[in-house]
C-alpha cells in the first residue's frame, strides 16, 4: 500500500450513504460486519459494470462461454481445490484492547513473508522473531496472543438433518471458479468449444474474512467476476501474457479509469501450483491495493478434481489426436472492488461561483445510473408539469431516466452530480413559447454534468442528440 488520493474514504461512505449507492446491511439492528446491501443508485451501477465487463468478456471473444453455477457444491469440491486444508488467515488478539489482526499483514508490514501453506508454529515462530518491532494497530500495545489459524470457507447445514451438522458441513463457495472447473466437462460436451476456450461467471462468494476494514474493499459476502481460460500447456505462458495487456487495457479503455491510477504489482511468493501471478492494483483512498488477479495456474485445477471425483478430465484435441490436461489462465476481479474504483475514480469537488463547491461523479456515460433527469422549472405550473413529464416517458422508454421537480433547478442539478447523471433537460417558459424570446418555442435546455454548459436542444432531436451522446 502506498499513498492515497485527496479523496477520503469518509467522503465515499457518506455519499453512498447519502445518495443510497451502499449501505451497511442491517443497519437498523446495528449493522453486521462486513456485509453491506447496494441501494436503489448503487444497484444500477454494479448492474453496469457487470455488464461492462460480460460484454469485454464473452460476447467480445467468440472462444469464451458464459456460466451460472450454484452457489453450493459437493463439499469434496473444497477439498480437491485446497480450501479445506489450506484456506486460512492467521490470526493474533492484542490482550490490551481485545482488536484482532491478521499476523501475515503485520509481518509484511515488517519485512518478513508469511506463506499460506506455513503451519501455525512456523508463523509464530516468524511471529516471536519480529514482536519487539510490531505493535497494535489500534492501541499502539506490544502484547498480541499467540498466531491462531482461521479458516475463511463460511460453514452451513444445507442438506444436514442432524444437530451435529458442523463435521459435514455444506460450504457457500470461497470462490465462482471452482464452479467452472467442475462444470469444464459439462460445457466441452454441450457446446463447441475448443481449447483454447474461457469459460466466464459473475456470482457470489463468501469468505470469513478476519479483519472487516475499508468499507466494500473486504467484505464476507462479495462478488467475483472471474473467467478461466483453458489452453495447451506449451502456451500457457504466451496466453498468460496476453491476457494480461487486455485486463489492463479494460480498466484504461474500456472503463476510463485514470492511468495513474492503476498499477502491477507480480507476486514474488508464488503458491506451489501457480507459474505466476500478478495483480492489477488500484489508488484506493487507503493507497495502491489489489483489485483484479491474473493468475497462470497450471494444470492444478483439473488434475486436483480428477484425482477426487474420478473422473477423467483431460481434453483430447480433435485435430492431433493429442490427449492432456489443460492448462488455466485465471483473470479474477471482486465487483465491489471495481465498484470502488469506478467511485474514487469519478468523485470529484470542484469550485463553482465564488463560495460555492459541487460534488460531482464524473462516471463514464454507460456506467452512470441514471443517463437523463428531466425537470419542469416550477413545480406548479401544469403545462410545464406536462410537458416534462410527456419528455420524460418518451426519453425513459430507452434509457434509465429520472422525472424530479423538488425544490430549485440549482438543486436538482446538484443532486443528479452527486448521482453522476450525465445530462439534466429543463422544460421552461420558453419552452412553451410563453417566455422573451419566441424562437425558443419547442426547444429545452440540456445541461452538461462535467462542463455544466447549457444548450437548447428541439423536444424533436432529443432522442438523436442523447443517441449520438449516450454512447
Ligand atoms: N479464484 C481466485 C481467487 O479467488 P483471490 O485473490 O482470493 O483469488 C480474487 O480473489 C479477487 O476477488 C480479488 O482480486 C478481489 O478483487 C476479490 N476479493 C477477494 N476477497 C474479497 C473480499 N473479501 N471482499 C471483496 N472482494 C474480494
Amino acid at each position: 500500500m502506498s499513498e492515497g488520493k485527496n479523496i477520503t474514504l469518509e467522503n465515499l461512505v457518506s455519499l453512498c450513504k447519502r445518495r443510497g449507492f451502499v449501505f451497511p446491511s442491517s443497519e437498523i439492528y446495528g449493522g453486521f460486519a462486513a456485509v453491506y446491501d447496494f441501494g436503489p443508485y448503487g444497484a444500477e451501477l454494479a448492474k453496469n459494470i457487470r455488464e461492462t465487463w460480460w460484454k469485454a468478456m464473452v460476447y467480445d471473444h467468440e472462444n469464451i462461454v458464459g456460466l451460472d453455477s450454484a452457489i453450493f457444491m459437493h463439499p469434496k469440491v473444497w477439498e480437491a481445490s485446497g480450501h479445506v486444508g489450506g484456506f486460512s488467515d492467521p490470526l493474533a488478539e492484542c490482550k490490551e484492547c481485545h482488536t484482532r489482526v491478521r499476523v501475515d499483514h503485520l509481518l509484511e508490514e515488517a519485512g518478513v513473508f508469511a506463506d499460506e501453506k506455513m503451519s501455525e508454529e512456523e508463523i509464530n515462530t516468524l511471529f516471536d522473531a519480529k514482536r519487539a518491532m510490531i505493535t497494535c494497530p489500534k492501541c499502539g500495545k506490544q502484547c498480541f496472543s499467540e498466531a491462531k489459524k482461521f479458516n475463511l470457507l463460511v460453514k452451513s447445514n444445507l442438506g444436514s438433518f442432524t444437530e451435529d451438522w458442523t463435521k459435514e458441513p455444506a460450504y457457500l463457495r470461497g470462490e465462482t471458479c471452482q464452479g467452472i472447473y467442475i462444470n469444464f466437462k459439462n460445457v466441452i460436451d454441450s457446446s463447441r468449444v475448443k481449447v483454447p476456450f474461457g469459460i466466464a461467471q459473475i456470482g457470489k462468494a463468501f469468505r470469513n474474512e478476519i479483519t472487516a476494514r475499508q468499507f466494500i474493499f473486504r467484505k464476507r459476502e462479495f462478488e467475483q467476476m472471474e473467467m478461466q481460460y483453458f489452453v495447451h500447456p506449451d502456451t500457457a505462458a504466451e496466453t498468460y501474457e496476453q491476457w494480461r495487456e487486455k485486463r489492463f487495457r479494460f480498466y484504461t479503455d474500456i472503463l476510463g479509469l485514470k492511468k495513474e491510477n492503476i498499477r502491477w504489482h507480480q507476486h514474488e511468493n508464488l503458491v506451489f501450483y501457480a507459474k505466476a501471478a500478478w495483480d492489477i492494483e488500484y489508488r484506493y483512498p487507503f493507497g495502491f491495493c489489489e483489485m483484479e488477479g491474473v493468475h497462470n495456474r497450471s494444470d492444478y485445477d483439473l488434475t486436483q478434481h480428477a484425482k477426487f471425483s474420478g473422473v477423467d478430465l483431460s481434453y483430447r484435441d480433435p485435430q492431433t489426436n493429442e490427449k492432456y490436461v489443460p492448462w488455466i489462465v485465471e483473470t479474477s476481479v471482486g465487483l465491489e472492488r471495481m465498484f470502488l474504483a469506478v467511485l474514487t475514480d469519478a468523485y470529484t469537488e470542484e469550485p463553482i461561483g465564488e463560495n460555492e463547491m459541487r460534488v460531482v461523479l464524473k462516471f463514464p456515460k454507460k456506467l452512470a445510473p441514471v443517463k437523463i433527469a428531466v425537470f419542469p422549472l416550477l413545480k406548479n405550473k401544469p403545462e410545464l408539469v406536462a410537458q416534462a413529464r410527456a419528455i420524460y416517458e418518451t426519453l425513459a422508454s430507452e434509457w434509465h431516466c429520472e422525472f424530479d421537480d423538488n425544490g430549485n433547478v440549482g438543486k436538482r442539478y446538484r443532486r443528479q452530480d452527486e448521482i453522476g447523471t450525465p445530462y439534466c433537460v429543463t422544460v421552461d417558459f420558453d419552452t412553451l413559447g410563453q417566455g422573451e424570446n419566441k424562437s425558443l418555442e419547442g426547444t429545452v435546455t440540456v445541461r452538461d454534468r462535467d462542463t455544466m454548459e447549457q444548450i437548447r436542444v428541439s423536444i424533436n432531436e432529443l432522442q438523436k442528440y442523447f443517441s449520438e451522446n449516450l454512447k
